[in-house]
């Protein structure tokens, strides 16, 4: 089977939408896909201007010399294609709808009842073969996936147009801490979900019901005003590093994904943990939870744990449950799983004192967004 995958965010390598199809790639190849991953921003698209030439004087063939004729081909050589795009103003990007729209020099101007759906009219494609199926992949910023609907009703209906069997859709709400290079290890549980998709797809067609109920658990369960607490806090550290006036130059890659930098504040790992709780796992719990950190990016914070819920508190907790402290860079490396909390306690790269049993529970009390 060819699998084509469109990125269509125009952040490129740098996005939930890529890292998200690197995965189920990756699955279709370990069950014998062969796949290609399209980067639609490399293709220069330019948007179509509905000029009717390739209606007309070049028939099949568009005004434009960018990438699109290499991308249609493609799509046309694959089985299935695979629709990447981070939700932008409650639909695709539109790079993504340039893309579309540039696939008119597939079809012939004729106006025609279509055979698959009678009572409504089509164009003839102008060559075969088509993709016989197609799915679609999407991440957004808003912690709901209800904001997809809109997406998803657009895709299926496309879909169903041109005749493509739609194997679904893989929707990430609360995506954006996906892109962050420096957080990848929270996110291989759920990439690692992804990739056992990707093989079911290529071998059965679809993905099994209890791997779907998997790929949809909160990646931050802790709840919404705890999500929204941890991207306002990541805005206001953005704000502060880049203030408004000082320049106008576009942020870049690095600062966005900062790899050998700064990295995310140790402050904003911590608050994350309050997004990251499970109330699951955490039935009639009470406690705090302090951090007293040093090192490079010394702090006192506490988390508040009572009813079912986590609140990420700036500053010491009175009579705390448990106290942990910590160097902030071993601090950093727990907090975004590059580095064993126990194994690290038992090296001695931390200490903790007050109720251990709870120290033993953290590992679930903060879910590392593992489905
Ligand atoms: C122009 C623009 C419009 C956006 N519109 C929405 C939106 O309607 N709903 C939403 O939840 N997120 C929205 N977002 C946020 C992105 O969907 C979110 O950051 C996503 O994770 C980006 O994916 P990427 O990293 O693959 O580019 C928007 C972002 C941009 C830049």
């Amino acid at each position: 089977m060819k699998v084509l995958a469109l990125n269509g965010s125009p952040r490129k390598t740098v996005s939930a939408t890529h890292r998200i199809l690197e995965a189920l790639l990756a699955g279709m190849r370990d069950a014998g896909a062969e796949t290609e991953l399209v980067q639609l921003r490399d293709l220069d698209l330019r948007p179509c201007i509905g000029c009717y030439t390739c209606w007309v004087r070049t028939p099949g063939d568009c005004i434009h010399a960018d990438g699109m004729a290499g991308a249609a081909a493609a799509m046309r050589q694959a089985d299935l294609v695979i629709f990447g795009t981070p939700l932008y103003h409650y639909s695709m990007t539109g790079l993504m709808k340039t893309f579309l729209d540039r696939l008119l020099p597939e079809v012939q101007p004729w106006l025609v009842e279509d055979p698959r759906s009678p009572g409504l009219t089509t164009h003839p494609r102008r060559q075969e073969p088509r993709p016989q199926r197609a799915m679609l992949v999407s991440p957004c910023g808003f912690p709901e996936a209800d904001h997809f609907r809109p997406l998803v009703d657009t895709f299926r209906y496309i879909a169903a147009r041109h005749g493509w069997q739609w194997l679904g859709e893989l929707l990430r709400p609360g995506a954006e801490p996906l892109s962050r290079s420096q957080l990848a290890p929270l996110f291989a549980g759920y990439l690692a979900r992804v990739r056992e998709a990707g093989a079911a797809l290529v071998a059965e067609g679809r993905i099994p019901e209890p791997l779907v109920e998997a790929l949809a658990r909160d990646l931050f369960p802790g709840g919404r005003a705890a999500f929204h607490a941890l991207a306002n806090r990541y805005w206001q550290e953005l704000q502060a590093r880049h203030p408004a006036g000082a320049s106008a130059a576009p942020l870049e890659e690095a600062d966005l994904d900062p790899v050998d930098g700064p990295g995310v504040p140790c402050r904003t790992l911590v608050a994350g943990m309050a997004g990251a709780f499970d109330p699951r796992a955490a039935a009639g719990l009470e406690a705090r939870i302090e951090l007293r950190l040093g090192g490079a990016e010394p702090g006192i914070y506490h988390l508040a744990i009572g009813q079912g819920a986590c609140r990420f508190v700036d500053g010491p907790a009175t009579a705390p449950s448990l106290t942990i402290e910590a160097p902030s860079d071993v601090w950093a490396a727990i907090s975004t799983g590059a580095r064993d909390g126990r194994q690290a306690l038992m090296e001695g790269a931390y200490r903790a004192s007050g109720d251990f049993a709870l120290l033993l529970r953290m590992g679930q009390l903060f879910a590392r967004s593992a489905p």
